[in-house]
């Protein structure tokens, strides 16, 4: 069969069905849309049918690539990270325009996942010293490798949010984007997050304990005028900021994401 014949017979969008075939035969997209009346090897059309079946069966993309682009890079993903969002790229700006004039920054990435937050901004800001702290094992060791991959140099700590830190440890700024979906929320049963870790997306309660926990330490890690900045729901933003007042920060400020919707709070930390 051809390309435009497997194309056709995938049962996916177009777009899709072309990422999944050039993956399948190890080519470059455009390559398919250049040759669509060559033969696919034998063997590629069986894993390409392989890799539709899964996608039709509600697999995401990103887990059947093996890869996804953030901030203009490409990460490797896999199940027991969540797919980086582009939502997140508003966090990283963020971070960035924050610590853009200090000289050497000292930054910490809670719940690095596949570690898209912590080594953008150690690719962005060479001078930085970037640190991303992660419960999961299996999380961190994606974020190993893509730090290696993509030459990030970053620490790598294992651990519950603040614990791998020794005690005086402060940082510039703060960044995380953990789980923030409640445990009933009906959105767990659609879509990409039924096969995302459940870890990466709940905290098992009712959505704001997460951001509880790396809010009210933060102070404790801030260096004098520090920054946190924080992902969170899209009806969470009042809730954050109340978070970050009760915990004594100062100039809270909550930023929209490209849909406009509540995504980033961001503040300065206590004095
Ligand atoms: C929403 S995902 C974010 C992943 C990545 N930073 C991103 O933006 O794509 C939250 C991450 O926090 C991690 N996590 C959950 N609970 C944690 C905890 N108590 N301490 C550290 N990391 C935790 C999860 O394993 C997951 O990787």
């Amino acid at each position: 069969m051809t390309v435009a014949q497997w194309l056709a017979a995938s049962g996916l969008p177009l777009a899709e069905a072309r990422a999944l075939l050039a993956a399948a035969l190890g080519v470059r997209r455009e390559l398919l849309v250049a040759y669509p009346e060559r033969a696919v090897p034998d063997d590629a059309g069986e894993l390409f049918a392989r890799f539709t079946e899964r996608r039709r069966a509600g697999e995401p993309l990103a887990y059947l690539l093996g890869v996804r682009e953030f901030y203009g890079r490409e990460f490797a993903v896999g199940p027991a990270v969540l797919i980086p969002r582009p939502e997140t790229e508003l966090l990283v700006e963020l971070a960035l325009h924050r610590v853009a004039r200090a000289e050497a920054p000292r930054i910490v990435d809670l719940g690095t996942g596949s570690g898209c937050i912590a080594i953008t901004l150690a690719l962005e800001l060479p001078h930085a010293a970037v640190t991303a702290i992660e419960r999961s094992a299996e999380a961190l060791h994606l974020a190993r490798r893509n730090a290696q991959r993509l030459g990030a140099h970053i620490e790598l700590l294992q651990g519950d949010w603040y614990a791998p830190l020794e005690a005086e440890r402060r940082f510039d700024a703060i960044v995380a984007n953990p789980p923030y979906v409640a445990v009933g929320d009906p959105h767990l049963h659609e879509g990409d997050l039924r096969f995302e870790p459940a870890l990466a997306l709940t905290d098992g309660s009712d959505g704001l304990a997460c951001l509880r926990a790396v809010v009210a330490g933060a102070p404790a890690h801030l260096a004098a005028a520090g920054w946190l900045g924080v992902e969170h729901g899209y009806n969470q933003g009042a809730a954050a900021r109340e978070l970050f007042a009760a915990a004594g920060f100062q100039d809270i400020a909550t930023v929209r994401d490209a849909a406009g919707i509540e995504r980033v709070t961001h503040g300065r930390a206590p004095r």
